[in-house]
């Protein structure tokens, strides 16, 4: 491991909390709609992929919340790397908590069965050096889990085209979080490496010695939330969709702005 060259801060070592909400959380902040039927469709994979036993997990950009299955949660050794020291201090459920750089941290080869990259590809400057690292810190079948944007959804467009003040206006206006942007806190700058549309990075992980196992494009849950939040708005989005679904070729649905893909190493 990297150690030297970055901080360990062994928050909440060894006990997991079982009761904790924070295990679920991620999954309980999802408003009934396609993402969260789709992150049940992962925990599924991944309870029926995975081997019986202990577990070794690696949450890359692993922040302050995790999308595994409680059950699987349960009996696995939880490594989290991030680059902001809030987010890695602000965890709870980590084994280990270790600021560093996913694209640069390397752990010794074969060491986990299941990595988990969500939220975070579009904010990698360098996804390529990122997903390498993970496919060789994996061991032989082991899976990496990836929840992304879709950079070719409406969603996606707006979110890669407009400054950050916009992202943080939206989470705090839009989506009601009054602490947006603060240190440690969602939204963090987005760099939407051409690595982040889901075909690229299939057929990235195609040639390096990955297969795709689960893949669903999925409405972005910001629409369900905003239809909740603020209908009005939600209304004039919506209608704007519909425009754009309408002249862009069959089958097209811009509001599918995010995606899940689970890969596995061959
Ligand atoms: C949108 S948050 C997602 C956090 C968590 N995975 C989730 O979905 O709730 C993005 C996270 O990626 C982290 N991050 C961004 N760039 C990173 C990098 N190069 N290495 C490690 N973590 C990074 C941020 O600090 C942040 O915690």
């Amino acid at each position: 491991m990297n150690k030297s060259a970055t901080i360990d801060f062994a928050t909440a070592t060894g006990a997991q909390d079982l009761t904790s909400p924070a295990h679920t959380q991620a999954l309980l902040d999802l408003v009934a709609g396609e993402a969260r039927d789709s992150l049940l469709g992962v925990h599924e994979v991944l309870r029926r992929e995975l081997p019986q036993g202990r577990l070794a997990i690696y949450e890359a950009g692993g922040g302050s919340s995790s999308f595994l299955p409680m059950d699987v949660l349960g009996r696995s050794h939880v490594t989290v790397v991030d680059i902001d020291e809030d987010q890695v201090r602000n965890n709870t459920y980590a084994d280990e908590a270790i600021l560093g750089d996913v694209q640069t941290y390397r752990f010794a080869p074969e060491t986990f069965d299941v990595v988990i990259c969500y939220n975070v590809i579009e904010h990698l400057p360098d996804v390529e050096a990122a997903l390498l690292n993970f496919r060789d810190a994996l061991k032989r079948g082991g899976m990496i889990l990836i929840g992304a944007p879709n950079p070719r959804s409406l969603s996606g467009v707006v979110t890669k085209y407009s400054p950050h003040w916009f992202h943080v206006w939206f989470y705090r206006n839009i989506r009601g979080i009054k602490t947006a942007g603060l240190p440690g806190e969602a939204p963090f700058p987005t760099f939407f490496h051409p690595l982040v549309t889901l075909s690229k990075l299939e057929a990235f992980a195609a040639a390096h010695g990955m297969e795709t196992i689960y893949r669903r494009e999925v409405e972005s849950p910001r629409y369900p939330e905003m239809r909740q939040r603020k209908p009005l708005f939600a209304a004039l989005v919506d209608a704007g969709a519909a425009v754009m679904n309408a002249v862009l070729p069959r089958g097209t649905d811009v509001r599918r702005g995010d995606y899940h893909v689970i890969l596995r190493k061959r």
